[in-house]
Protein backbone atom coordinates (compact mmCIF):
# COMPACT_ATOMS: atom_id res chain seq x y z
CA UNK A 1 0.00 0.00 0.00
CA UNK A 2 0.87 3.25 -0.48
CA UNK A 3 -0.95 5.42 1.99
CA UNK A 4 0.06 8.83 2.84
CA UNK A 5 2.36 8.74 0.31
CA UNK A 6 3.02 11.67 -2.25
CA UNK A 7 4.16 10.99 -6.01
CA UNK A 8 5.21 14.07 -8.19
CA UNK A 9 4.31 12.59 -11.61
CA UNK A 10 5.69 13.84 -14.61
CA UNK A 11 4.32 13.40 -18.07
CA UNK A 12 6.44 13.23 -20.69
CA UNK A 13 5.92 12.73 -24.22
CA UNK A 14 5.28 9.53 -25.50
CA UNK A 15 2.54 7.76 -26.97
CA UNK A 16 2.71 5.92 -23.82
CA UNK A 17 1.47 8.83 -21.74
CA UNK A 18 -1.90 7.32 -21.76
CA UNK A 19 -0.87 4.49 -19.51
CA UNK A 20 0.35 6.96 -16.93
CA UNK A 21 -3.11 7.75 -16.86
CA UNK A 22 -4.14 4.45 -15.72
CA UNK A 23 -0.89 4.81 -13.38
CA UNK A 24 -2.77 7.73 -11.47
CA UNK A 25 -5.70 5.71 -11.04
CA UNK A 26 -3.62 2.26 -9.90
CA UNK A 27 -1.64 5.10 -7.51
CA UNK A 28 -4.85 6.58 -6.05
CA UNK A 29 -6.26 3.05 -5.58
CA UNK A 30 -3.62 2.63 -3.24
CA UNK A 31 -3.69 5.34 -1.09
CA UNK A 32 -1.44 7.43 -3.39
CA UNK A 33 -1.71 11.39 -3.69
CA UNK A 34 -0.49 12.19 -6.99
CA UNK A 35 0.91 16.08 -7.72
CA UNK A 36 0.65 15.83 -11.86
CA UNK A 37 3.34 17.67 -14.18
CA UNK A 38 2.73 17.39 -17.59
CA UNK A 39 5.47 18.41 -20.15
CA UNK A 40 4.15 20.53 -23.12
CA UNK A 41 4.74 17.56 -25.12
CA UNK A 42 3.30 15.41 -22.88
CA UNK A 43 -0.04 17.78 -23.02
CA UNK A 44 -0.50 16.83 -27.08
CA UNK A 45 -0.62 12.94 -25.45
CA UNK A 46 -3.13 13.68 -22.98
CA UNK A 47 -5.31 16.19 -21.66
CA UNK A 48 -4.66 18.30 -18.71
CA UNK A 49 -8.42 17.83 -18.12
CA UNK A 50 -8.61 13.83 -17.99
CA UNK A 51 -5.07 14.08 -15.96
CA UNK A 52 -6.23 16.28 -13.13
CA UNK A 53 -9.74 14.36 -13.02
CA UNK A 54 -8.15 11.21 -12.37
CA UNK A 55 -5.31 12.82 -9.66
CA UNK A 56 -8.24 14.83 -8.13
CA UNK A 57 -5.38 17.50 -8.23
CA UNK A 58 -4.59 20.90 -10.44
CA UNK A 59 -1.82 19.86 -13.03
CA UNK A 60 1.60 21.98 -13.31
CA UNK A 61 2.55 22.59 -16.36
CA UNK A 62 4.27 25.97 -16.63
CA UNK A 63 7.63 27.14 -15.20
CA UNK A 64 6.36 30.71 -15.42
CA UNK A 65 3.34 30.10 -14.01
CA UNK A 66 2.36 33.29 -11.57
CA UNK A 67 -0.53 31.69 -9.80
CA UNK A 68 1.53 28.44 -9.38
CA UNK A 69 4.43 30.60 -8.52
CA UNK A 70 2.21 32.53 -6.03
CA UNK A 71 0.46 28.97 -4.42
CA UNK A 72 3.77 27.05 -3.92
CA UNK A 73 7.10 27.56 -5.91
CA UNK A 74 8.42 25.07 -8.48
CA UNK A 75 11.44 24.52 -5.86
CA UNK A 76 9.14 23.74 -3.23
CA UNK A 77 6.54 21.87 -5.54
CA UNK A 78 9.85 19.65 -6.47
CA UNK A 79 10.23 18.70 -2.80
CA UNK A 80 7.06 18.06 -1.26
CA UNK A 81 6.93 14.41 -2.65
CA UNK A 82 8.31 11.18 -1.20
CA UNK A 83 8.80 10.01 -4.74
CA UNK A 84 9.56 11.79 -8.31
CA UNK A 85 8.20 9.60 -11.36
CA UNK A 86 8.53 9.95 -14.64
CA UNK A 87 6.31 7.90 -17.70
CA UNK A 88 7.19 8.42 -19.95
CA UNK A 89 10.95 9.30 -19.88
CA UNK A 90 11.53 10.14 -23.14
CA UNK A 91 14.68 10.11 -24.50
CA UNK A 92 15.08 13.83 -24.92
CA UNK A 93 13.74 14.28 -20.79
CA UNK A 94 16.39 11.68 -20.18
CA UNK A 95 18.96 13.70 -21.87
CA UNK A 96 18.36 16.68 -20.61
CA UNK A 97 18.22 15.12 -16.73
CA UNK A 98 21.68 13.71 -17.59
CA UNK A 99 22.66 17.12 -18.94
CA UNK A 100 21.10 19.21 -15.96
CA UNK A 101 18.99 21.01 -18.29
CA UNK A 102 16.03 23.43 -16.73
CA UNK A 103 14.43 24.74 -19.79
CA UNK A 104 10.66 24.35 -18.90
CA UNK A 105 9.00 23.19 -15.36
CA UNK A 106 9.69 19.30 -15.75
CA UNK A 107 13.06 19.96 -16.37
CA UNK A 108 13.95 22.40 -13.65
CA UNK A 109 12.18 20.23 -10.91
CA UNK A 110 14.39 17.52 -11.49
CA UNK A 111 17.14 19.39 -11.24
CA UNK A 112 15.92 21.39 -7.99
CA UNK A 113 14.63 18.11 -6.59
CA UNK A 114 16.16 16.27 -3.49
CA UNK A 115 13.81 13.66 -3.72
CA UNK A 116 13.99 9.97 -5.21
CA UNK A 117 13.31 9.85 -8.58
CA UNK A 118 12.18 6.87 -11.18
CA UNK A 119 11.75 6.75 -14.71
CA UNK A 120 9.86 4.51 -16.72
CA UNK A 121 11.22 4.87 -20.21
CA UNK A 122 9.67 4.84 -23.40
CA UNK A 123 10.76 5.26 -26.75
CA UNK A 124 11.26 3.93 -30.46
CA UNK A 125 13.93 1.29 -30.16
CA UNK A 126 16.54 2.82 -32.16
CA UNK A 127 16.63 5.62 -29.66
CA UNK A 128 16.62 3.03 -27.11
CA UNK A 129 19.99 1.64 -28.34
CA UNK A 130 21.63 4.56 -29.36
CA UNK A 131 24.55 5.34 -27.75
CA UNK A 132 23.88 8.55 -26.60
CA UNK A 133 20.80 7.16 -24.83
CA UNK A 134 22.72 4.76 -23.23
CA UNK A 135 25.24 7.01 -21.69
CA UNK A 136 22.13 9.21 -20.43
CA UNK A 137 21.19 6.15 -18.76
CA UNK A 138 24.70 5.41 -17.58
CA UNK A 139 24.71 8.55 -15.90
CA UNK A 140 21.36 8.80 -14.23
CA UNK A 141 22.02 5.09 -12.98
CA UNK A 142 25.16 6.46 -11.58
CA UNK A 143 23.34 10.09 -10.08
CA UNK A 144 21.06 7.19 -8.45
CA UNK A 145 18.04 7.45 -10.22
CA UNK A 146 16.29 4.00 -10.53
CA UNK A 147 14.39 2.60 -13.38
CA UNK A 148 11.65 0.55 -14.56
CA UNK A 149 11.38 -1.09 -17.46
CA UNK A 150 10.76 -0.46 -20.78
CA UNK A 151 9.62 -4.08 -21.55
CA UNK A 152 10.45 -5.43 -25.27
CA UNK A 153 7.12 -5.83 -27.99
CA UNK A 154 6.19 -4.44 -30.58
CA UNK A 155 5.56 -0.76 -30.37
CA UNK A 156 3.23 2.29 -31.85
CA UNK A 157 5.86 2.68 -34.42
CA UNK A 158 6.09 -0.45 -36.11
CA UNK A 159 8.89 -1.76 -34.69
CA UNK A 160 10.08 -4.94 -32.30
CA UNK A 161 12.43 -4.39 -29.52
CA UNK A 162 13.03 -2.81 -25.94
CA UNK A 163 11.24 0.78 -25.76
CA UNK A 164 7.58 -0.02 -24.71
CA UNK A 165 6.93 1.76 -21.10
CA UNK A 166 6.35 -0.57 -18.27
CA UNK A 167 2.68 -1.28 -17.21
CA UNK A 168 1.05 0.72 -14.63
CA UNK A 169 1.37 -2.27 -12.10
CA UNK A 170 4.73 -2.86 -13.31
CA UNK A 171 5.80 0.98 -12.70
CA UNK A 172 3.37 0.37 -9.16
CA UNK A 173 5.52 -2.42 -7.68
CA UNK A 174 8.78 -0.30 -8.73
CA UNK A 175 7.40 2.59 -6.97
CA UNK A 176 6.47 0.32 -3.70
CA UNK A 177 10.11 -1.10 -4.34
CA UNK A 178 11.57 2.78 -4.42
CA UNK A 179 9.76 3.64 -1.13
CA UNK A 180 10.06 0.23 0.85
CA UNK A 181 11.79 1.32 4.09
CA UNK A 182 14.49 -1.68 5.26
CA UNK A 183 18.16 -2.12 5.90
CA UNK A 184 18.91 -1.80 2.43
CA UNK A 185 17.09 1.44 1.87
CA UNK A 186 19.54 3.38 -0.57
CA UNK A 187 21.29 0.71 -1.49
CA UNK A 188 21.88 -0.85 -4.72
CA UNK A 189 22.36 -4.75 -5.34
CA UNK A 190 22.79 -6.92 -8.98
CA UNK A 191 21.64 -10.60 -9.21
CA UNK A 192 22.10 -12.73 -11.91
CA UNK A 193 19.89 -15.75 -12.31
CA UNK A 194 18.64 -18.20 -14.64
CA UNK A 195 20.49 -20.56 -17.16
CA UNK A 196 22.59 -18.89 -20.12
CA UNK A 197 21.26 -20.46 -23.70
CA UNK A 198 24.49 -20.86 -26.28
CA UNK A 199 23.03 -20.46 -29.88
CA UNK A 200 24.13 -23.66 -31.55
CA UNK A 201 22.16 -21.97 -34.94
CA UNK A 202 19.33 -19.69 -35.34
CA UNK A 203 17.29 -22.90 -33.88
CA UNK A 204 18.81 -25.17 -31.78
CA UNK A 205 21.13 -24.18 -28.48
CA UNK A 206 22.99 -25.84 -25.52
CA UNK A 207 21.18 -24.64 -21.83
CA UNK A 208 21.57 -26.23 -18.74
CA UNK A 209 18.27 -27.12 -16.24
CA UNK A 210 18.73 -24.25 -13.68
CA UNK A 211 15.02 -22.70 -13.00
CA UNK A 212 16.25 -19.08 -11.88
CA UNK A 213 14.34 -20.15 -8.69
CA UNK A 214 16.62 -19.07 -6.07
CA UNK A 215 18.30 -15.73 -7.83
CA UNK A 216 14.65 -14.85 -8.37
CA UNK A 217 13.74 -15.52 -4.63
CA UNK A 218 16.71 -14.18 -3.59
CA UNK A 219 16.06 -10.55 -6.09
CA UNK A 220 12.54 -10.50 -4.38
CA UNK A 221 14.37 -10.88 -0.73
CA UNK A 222 16.88 -7.92 -1.50
CA UNK A 223 13.74 -5.77 -2.80
CA UNK A 224 12.27 -6.45 0.74
CA UNK A 225 14.94 -5.36 2.49
CA UNK A 226 14.68 -1.94 0.00
CA UNK A 227 17.26 -2.64 -2.08
CA UNK A 228 17.23 -1.24 -5.30
CA UNK A 229 17.63 -4.55 -7.48
CA UNK A 230 18.85 -4.74 -11.02
CA UNK A 231 18.08 -7.94 -12.17
CA UNK A 232 19.94 -10.28 -15.06
CA UNK A 233 18.62 -12.69 -15.91
CA UNK A 234 18.95 -15.63 -18.44
CA UNK A 235 15.64 -17.50 -20.00
CA UNK A 236 14.25 -19.09 -16.78
CA UNK A 237 11.22 -20.97 -16.00
CA UNK A 238 9.99 -18.80 -13.39
CA UNK A 239 9.20 -14.89 -14.09
CA UNK A 240 11.23 -12.41 -12.24
CA UNK A 241 9.63 -10.79 -9.54
CA UNK A 242 7.85 -7.68 -9.23
CA UNK A 243 9.38 -4.10 -8.40
CA UNK A 244 12.86 -5.14 -9.61
CA UNK A 245 14.84 -3.51 -12.87
CA UNK A 246 15.34 -6.35 -15.20
CA UNK A 247 17.89 -7.44 -17.66
CA UNK A 248 16.82 -10.39 -20.18
CA UNK A 249 19.26 -11.82 -21.57
CA UNK A 250 20.23 -15.19 -23.89
CA UNK A 251 23.78 -15.98 -23.98
CA UNK A 252 26.77 -15.27 -21.25
CA UNK A 253 28.58 -12.41 -23.83
CA UNK A 254 25.30 -10.82 -23.28
CA UNK A 255 24.86 -10.96 -19.62
CA UNK A 256 28.43 -10.19 -19.12
CA UNK A 257 27.57 -7.00 -20.99
CA UNK A 258 24.70 -6.10 -18.83
CA UNK A 259 25.92 -7.08 -15.27
CA UNK A 260 28.52 -4.20 -16.65
CA UNK A 261 25.88 -1.91 -18.03
CA UNK A 262 24.46 -2.61 -14.16
CA UNK A 263 27.52 -1.63 -12.43
CA UNK A 264 28.14 0.28 -9.89
CA UNK A 265 26.30 -1.64 -7.01
CA UNK A 266 27.03 -2.24 -3.48
CA UNK A 267 26.88 -6.10 -3.37
CA UNK A 268 26.74 -8.46 -6.38
CA UNK A 269 25.20 -11.93 -6.20
CA UNK A 270 25.95 -14.34 -9.05
CA UNK A 271 23.25 -16.99 -9.02
CA UNK A 272 23.16 -17.63 -12.76
CA UNK A 273 23.91 -20.93 -14.22
CA UNK A 274 25.84 -19.22 -16.86
CA UNK A 275 27.47 -21.90 -19.39
CA UNK A 276 31.21 -22.48 -19.63
CA UNK A 277 31.33 -22.71 -22.72
CA UNK A 278 29.69 -21.41 -26.02
CA UNK A 279 29.63 -22.88 -29.56
CA UNK A 280 32.59 -21.29 -31.65
CA UNK A 281 31.15 -22.28 -35.18
CA UNK A 282 27.70 -21.41 -34.01
CA UNK A 283 25.46 -21.01 -37.52
CA UNK A 284 23.85 -17.73 -38.80
CA UNK A 285 21.52 -20.30 -40.95
CA UNK A 286 20.31 -23.48 -39.55
CA UNK A 287 22.91 -26.71 -39.72
CA UNK A 288 21.03 -29.18 -41.84
CA UNK A 289 21.09 -33.19 -41.62
CA UNK A 290 23.68 -34.55 -44.13
CA UNK A 291 23.15 -38.92 -44.85
CA UNK A 292 26.12 -40.13 -43.03
CA UNK A 293 27.68 -37.25 -41.87
CA UNK A 294 27.36 -35.83 -38.14
CA UNK A 295 28.16 -32.30 -37.17
CA UNK A 296 31.32 -31.14 -35.03
CA UNK A 297 30.81 -28.48 -32.92
CA UNK A 298 33.98 -26.75 -31.53
CA UNK A 299 33.68 -24.68 -28.15
CA UNK A 300 35.22 -21.69 -27.05
CA UNK A 301 35.55 -20.73 -23.50
CA UNK A 302 32.95 -18.11 -22.12
CA UNK A 303 33.82 -14.86 -19.91
CA UNK A 304 33.66 -15.89 -16.32
CA UNK A 305 31.31 -13.18 -14.92
CA UNK A 306 31.91 -14.12 -11.37
CA UNK A 307 35.47 -13.78 -11.75
CA UNK A 308 35.40 -10.31 -13.93
CA UNK A 309 33.53 -8.49 -11.76
CA UNK A 310 35.44 -10.19 -8.40
CA UNK A 311 38.96 -8.99 -9.92
CA UNK A 312 37.65 -5.69 -11.50
CA UNK A 313 39.76 -3.41 -9.46
CA UNK A 314 38.07 0.48 -9.46
CA UNK A 315 34.23 0.08 -9.83
CA UNK A 316 34.18 -3.44 -7.48
CA UNK A 317 30.84 -3.99 -5.69
CA UNK A 318 31.97 -3.73 -2.18
CA UNK A 319 30.66 -7.38 -1.51
CA UNK A 320 30.72 -9.91 -4.28
CA UNK A 321 28.79 -13.06 -4.05
CA UNK A 322 28.99 -16.36 -6.18
CA UNK A 323 27.39 -19.70 -6.44
CA UNK A 324 28.92 -23.04 -6.55
CA UNK A 325 26.63 -26.16 -7.79
CA UNK A 326 28.58 -29.43 -6.72
CA UNK A 327 27.74 -33.10 -6.56
CA UNK A 328 30.65 -33.85 -4.56
CA UNK A 329 33.16 -32.78 -1.82
CA UNK A 330 31.25 -29.32 -1.91
CA UNK A 331 32.99 -27.63 0.87
CA UNK A 332 36.48 -28.30 -0.35
CA UNK A 333 35.34 -27.13 -4.09
CA UNK A 334 33.71 -24.48 -2.88
CA UNK A 335 36.19 -22.99 -1.03
CA UNK A 336 39.15 -23.74 -3.74
CA UNK A 337 36.48 -21.30 -6.45
CA UNK A 338 36.20 -18.82 -3.69
CA UNK A 339 40.00 -18.11 -3.80
CA UNK A 340 40.01 -19.17 -7.49
CA UNK A 341 37.39 -16.73 -8.49
CA UNK A 342 38.43 -13.76 -6.33
CA UNK A 343 35.15 -13.46 -4.65
CA UNK A 344 34.06 -12.45 -0.73
CA UNK A 345 31.54 -15.31 -0.53
CA UNK A 346 30.54 -18.57 -2.07
CA UNK A 347 27.14 -20.10 -1.48
CA UNK A 348 27.55 -23.73 -2.12
CA UNK A 349 25.23 -26.40 -2.31
CA UNK A 350 25.10 -30.12 -3.64
CA UNK A 351 22.86 -30.29 -6.65
CA UNK A 352 23.83 -34.27 -7.40
CA UNK A 353 20.34 -35.56 -8.52
CA UNK A 354 19.26 -37.56 -5.75
CA UNK A 355 19.07 -34.21 -3.39
CA UNK A 356 16.13 -32.95 -5.73
CA UNK A 357 17.69 -29.19 -5.58
CA UNK A 358 18.13 -28.14 -8.94
CA UNK A 359 14.63 -27.33 -10.59
CA UNK A 360 13.26 -27.99 -6.79
CA UNK A 361 11.93 -25.66 -3.83
CA UNK A 362 14.13 -26.48 -1.71
CA UNK A 363 17.90 -25.70 -1.08
CA UNK A 364 20.70 -26.67 1.27
CA UNK A 365 23.79 -24.19 1.36
CA UNK A 366 26.82 -24.05 2.95
CA UNK A 367 28.35 -20.38 3.29
CA UNK A 368 31.43 -19.76 2.65
CA UNK A 369 33.57 -16.35 3.69
CA UNK A 370 37.09 -15.29 4.86
CA UNK A 371 35.95 -16.90 8.23
CA UNK A 372 35.57 -20.54 7.02
CA UNK A 373 32.09 -22.67 6.11
CA UNK A 374 29.08 -22.74 7.34
CA UNK A 375 26.26 -25.10 7.10
CA UNK A 376 22.62 -23.62 6.87
CA UNK A 377 19.84 -26.11 7.53
CA UNK A 378 18.04 -27.51 4.27
CA UNK A 379 14.79 -24.80 4.07
CA UNK A 380 12.81 -23.43 1.31
CA UNK A 381 14.86 -21.40 -1.95
CA UNK A 382 12.52 -18.19 -0.50
CA UNK A 383 14.37 -19.13 3.41
CA UNK A 384 17.49 -19.06 1.99
CA UNK A 385 16.99 -16.23 0.16
CA UNK A 386 15.57 -14.17 2.95
CA UNK A 387 18.54 -15.61 5.53
CA UNK A 388 20.96 -14.58 2.37
CA UNK A 389 19.87 -11.15 2.14
CA UNK A 390 19.72 -10.20 5.59
CA UNK A 391 23.73 -11.57 5.99
CA UNK A 392 24.28 -8.98 2.90
CA UNK A 393 22.30 -5.98 4.52
CA UNK A 394 24.60 -6.71 7.81
CA UNK A 395 27.43 -6.90 6.00
CA UNK A 396 27.06 -3.86 4.18
CA UNK A 397 26.83 -2.27 7.50
CA UNK A 398 23.24 -2.00 6.85
CA UNK A 399 21.25 -3.67 9.64
O1 LIG B 1 32.73 -22.11 -12.13
P1 LIG B 1 31.31 -22.33 -11.71
O2 LIG B 1 30.36 -22.25 -12.85
O3 LIG B 1 31.05 -23.53 -10.88
O4 LIG B 1 31.05 -21.09 -10.73
C1 LIG B 1 29.81 -20.80 -10.28
C2 LIG B 1 29.72 -19.34 -9.98
O5 LIG B 1 30.35 -18.55 -10.98
C3 LIG B 1 28.29 -18.87 -9.94
O6 LIG B 1 28.19 -17.81 -9.03
C4 LIG B 1 28.06 -18.40 -11.37
O7 LIG B 1 27.01 -17.44 -11.44
C5 LIG B 1 29.41 -17.80 -11.72
N1 LIG B 1 29.80 -17.88 -13.11
C6 LIG B 1 29.86 -16.74 -13.87
N2 LIG B 1 30.30 -16.80 -15.18
C7 LIG B 1 30.66 -17.98 -15.73
C8 LIG B 1 30.60 -19.15 -14.97
C9 LIG B 1 30.16 -19.08 -13.68
O8 LIG B 1 29.51 -15.67 -13.36
N3 LIG B 1 31.06 -18.00 -16.99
Amino acid sequence: MLTGKRILLIIGGGIAAYKSLDLIRRLRERGAAVTPVLTRAGGEFVTPLSVSALAEEKVHSDLFDLTDEAEMGHIQLSRVADLVVVAPATADLMAKMAQGHADDLASTLLLATDTPVLIAPAMNVRMWDHPATRRNLATLRGDGVRVSGPNEGGMACGEFGPGRMSEPLEIVAAIEAALATGPLSGRRVLVTSGPTHEPIDPVRYIANRSSGAQGTAIAAALRDLGAEVIFVTGPASVPPPPGVTVRRVETAAQMLAEVQAGLPADAAVFAAAVADWRVENAGTSKMKKVEGRLPTLSFAENPDILATVSKMGAGRPGLVVGFAAETDDVIAHATAKRARKGCDWIVANDVSPATGIMGGSENAVTLITADGAESWPRMAKDAVARQLAERIAAALGAG
